[in-house]
């Protein structure tokens, strides 16, 4: 990744004038609270210490010219005009920001971009939502456009709904526009009141990318969110004042299981049970109860390998050894799953043995390379330099 100073001066030479400025949007890990958020349910996720920078300048006539400097390729599109670009997937989240803006009618000029990431792509740490939402901050700083916070977070999700075609929840989109340095956020997905909850000094947030990416993640995601609107439909049958997953308890789902097929009720289940999880890993977060909140997390990833069916060998191989590794609380897998990332909690004094030795013990087992990432909670959306 390119410091501010490379940015700016590979800015000036592609686009032959320097940048006005440079944003940044970070990923995101999520504690607790998996596929809870379109189920309107709780979500516990951090924003991280890894970003997605934007540098852009306006320009006087209605193109959008857009470079990565991850990827090195180019996309140039009229404002007039914005289609989908089979040739070129990582544009389309861009493209789909600028056609969410525009579709608001709001005022907008053409610009140049250039794009760089430490957000590791396809790593389950919303590359892609730190992508949209870097975009649409700088384009709203462009124009003077007023989009920030939950509506800048509301835009980015409709805009990765529409124009990329995956029907993900909220929480990625609002932790890239509003994390909060040195606290995880208990969000409510139904109506985005959220609670900052700090995290203990003695404990570390660490990820560990498997290296194995899905191609096939919106449909399998998508599959998922059309059985938990299923269950919600079957299940009104008899609980009909219930409008989403979210309204319904473990033991009225049991109750009515009948109502269910059985993939259905499994796919509910993981739901209804995550909901009381995160709700119960917050409070013992904030009373400092880490071996209680490393259990949860234990359990989230059973539920999410046993009845929601994301995990994949390899993530599982990735929880086993963390978990039985000195000063690791709990681990799970984080993100929508089918590859990606694990998130572990581990003792402050303990992180360097335990990234040197799931790393080992991944390699033992299944011969594969992974990935460890220390993060640290850092702040959503800003501009950091202004030329
Ligand atoms: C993806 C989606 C989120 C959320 C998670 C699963 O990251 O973008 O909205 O549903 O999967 O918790």
């Amino acid at each position: 990744m390119l410091n501010l100073r490379q940015l700016h001066d590979a800015f000036a030479t592609r686009f032959g004038a320097p940048p006005a400025f440079v944003v940044r949007a970070p990923g995101r890990v999520n504690l607790i609270g998996e596929h809870t958020d379109y189920n309107e349910g709780f979500v516990l996720p951090i924003a991280i210490d890894r970003a997605t920078f934007v540098a852009a300048r306006a320009r006087v006539d209605r193109t959008i010219r857009v470079h990565s400097a991850q990827l090195d390729v180019e996309d140039r599109f009229s404002l007039d005009r914005i289609e989908h670009n089979p040739d070129q997937p990582w544009s389309n989240y861009v493209r789909g920001v600028v056609k969410a803006i525009r579709s608001r009618d709001l005022p907008l000029s053409g610009a140049d971009l250039l794009i760089d990431s430490q957000v590791p792509l396809g790593a389950g740490l919303s590359s892609s939502a730190a992508l949209e939402v870097a975009v649409a901050y700088a384009l709203q700083l462009l124009n003077d456009l007023d989009l920030l916070g939950e509506e800048l977070a509301l835009l980015a999700q409709g805009a990765e709904q529409s124009f990329v075609g995956m029907q993900c929840g909220i929480m990625d989109q609002f932790m890239a526009a509003l994390g909060r340095a040195g606290h995880a956020l208990l969000l409510d997905c139904r109506d985005l009141s959220y609670r900052p909850i700090p995290i203990p000094l003695r404990a570390r947030v660490v990820v560990c990318d498997s290296g194995v990416r899905h191609s096939l993640v919106a449909s399998e995601y998508n599959e998922r969110r059309a059985a938990c609107e299923q269950a919600v439909q079957l299940l009104r049958a008899r609980l009909p004042r219930i409008s989403a997953l979210r309204d319904v308890t473990s033991a009225q789902l049991e109750a009515n299981a009948d109502l269910l097929p059985p993939v259905v009720h499994r796919r509910a289940r993981h739901v209804v049970s995550e909901i009381e999880r995160t709700l119960a890993a917050a409070a013992a977060l904030e009373r400092g109860d880490l071996a209680h909140f490393g259990a949860l997390m234990d359990a989230s990833h059973a539920s999410l390998r046993d009845d929601y069916e994301v995990s994949i060998p390899e993530l599982d191989t990735l929880v086993e050894i963390a978990r039985r590794l000195p000063g690791c609380y709990g681990s799970r897998l984080t993100g929508g799953g089918f590859g990606g990332s694990t998130v572990s909690l581990v003792e402050e004094g303990a992180v360097d043995r335990f990234a040197a030795d799931l790393v080992a013990g991944y390699r033992e087992r299944l011969g594969r390379e992974a990935q460890v990432l220390v993060c640290t909670p850092s702040e959503g959306v800003s501009r950091v330099a202004v030329f």
